[in-house]
């Protein structure tokens, strides 16, 4: 995980679904997570990175087997995981899992208590998963002070690379002194700093709000191989208008926050395709220099501006407008925006047009929708090309 995961996962599109007797499409179940991966391989997205598949909550069955192993729903997984993730592996996608520390799953699923952990460790790495989910209902601060880092030498232990994504820092308030971010960036290669994200407008902003709120407390902790994690890309779902969308795009972008779609991959219009498939957006997401990205500044006028810096002395700039009246018409300059004296390009990652900037002062104008974005790849020219 040298730059931020990609892919999709269930949870936040088809929740705790187990009813496949009236949903046979869209239940937690083998067919639909091969369907999925199917999706994934062939529409597109596993060449431009999306390349791991995650199976949230409520996939296992209510007891362990007879040896304390966790085991799946029989009827909804009837080919067990080891057969989906062979299944998974055979497209060149990754899977990904889910279970809880604590007594029950958030769903009550049988959960990992810390007698489990080295078992469940090992179940996992048996059936060929690549990435834990690990969860943190149903445990309190001490339990988890001992059952997350257990995790991470269990699954190290088993000799198979595991991603470990941990719920921990969202259970303990998110924020030092209640969590270490030292040892969890220590420990985890990304975890859930605050609540999950839902199938609103109000929800992207409630968490761009918060992580902005507290960037100099979280951002210093990400960097290649352990990332903060403001959740799920709710992309092509019912919540979000098309500028709204292409924010929630942007701003997972200059966080350089894992992009995991839960969204029905069968059904996507062009519209959101086209937002979560943009090159230039992924690759600013996937910089391998993988700094964190911040907010700038917030106009009075109610435009936020949010700035990541990139390799090859490039950077990203992303304005975002909570205004909800008409497009509003922003004057700035680089100069205003922090940036050291020189020559610029920037490219409109939503547009494709290319604005230049002969110097750091050269006033610019943009236009910023409600709740929208303008979204720019910033990079230096020289004064001669
Ligand atoms: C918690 C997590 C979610 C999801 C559910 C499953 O709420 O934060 O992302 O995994 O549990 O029950």
């Amino acid at each position: 995980m040298k730059t931020p995961p990609m892919g999709w996962s269930s949870w936040e599109c088809f929740r705790c679904n187990v009813d496949c007797m009236s949903d046979p499409k869209n239940c937690i179940s083998e067919s639909f997570f091969k369907e999925m991966a199917d999706r994934l391989a062939e529409d597109g997205w596993k060449e431009l990175g999306y390349n791991y598949i995650m199976i949230d909550d409520c996939w296992s069955s209510m007891l362990r087997d007879e040896y304390g192993r966790l085991q799946p729903d029989p009827h909804r997984f009837p080919g067990g995981i080891a057969q989906l993730a062979d299944y998974v592996h055979g497209l060149g996608l990754k899977l990904g899992i889910y279970a809880d520390f604590g007594t029950h799953t958030c769903m009550g699923y049988p959960g990992t208590t810390l007698d489990k952990i080295e078992t469940d460790a090992q179940t996992f790495a048996s059936w060929g998963v690549d990435l834990l989910k690990f969860d943190g209902c149903y445990s309190d601060a001490y339990e988890q002070a001992e059952g997350y880092p257990l995790m991470s030498q269990a699954l190290n232990a088993t000799g198979r690379p595991i991603g470990y994504s941990c719920g921990w820092p969202a259970y303990r308030g998110g924020l030092p002194p209640r969590v270490n971010y030292t040892l969890i960036r220590d420990i985890c290669n990304s975890w859930r700093n605050y609540n999950d994200i839902e199938d609103s407008w109000n929800s992207v902003l409630e968490i761009t709000n918060w992580f902005s709120a507290n960037q100099d407390q979280l951002q210093p902790f990400a960097g290649p191989g352990h990332w903060n994690d403001p959740d799920m890309l709710i992309i092509g779902n019912f919540g979000l208008s098309l500028d709204q969308s292409r924010s929630q795009m942007a701003l997972w972008a200059i966080m350089a926050a894992p992009l995991i779609m839960s969204n029905d991959l069968r059904t996507l219009s062009s519209q959101a395709r086209n937002i979560l498939q943009n090159k230039v957006l992924i690759s600013i997401n996937q910089d391998p220099m993988g700094v964190q990205g911040k907010r700038l500044l917030q106009e009075k006028g109610h435009i936020d501006v949010f700035w990541r810096p990139l390799s090859n002395s490039a950077s990203a700039l992303v304005f975002l407008s909570r205004r909800t009246d008409v497009p509003y018409l922003y004057h700035t300059s680089l100069s205003k925006l922090k940036y050291t004296a020189g020559s610029y390009k920037a490219f409109d990652v939503f547009t494709g047009e290319t604005v230049s900037l002969p110097t750091h002062t050269t006033q610019f104008t943009v236009s910023v929708n409600p709740s929208g974005v303008v979204m720019w790849y910033v990079y230096p020219t020289t004064y001669w090309d």
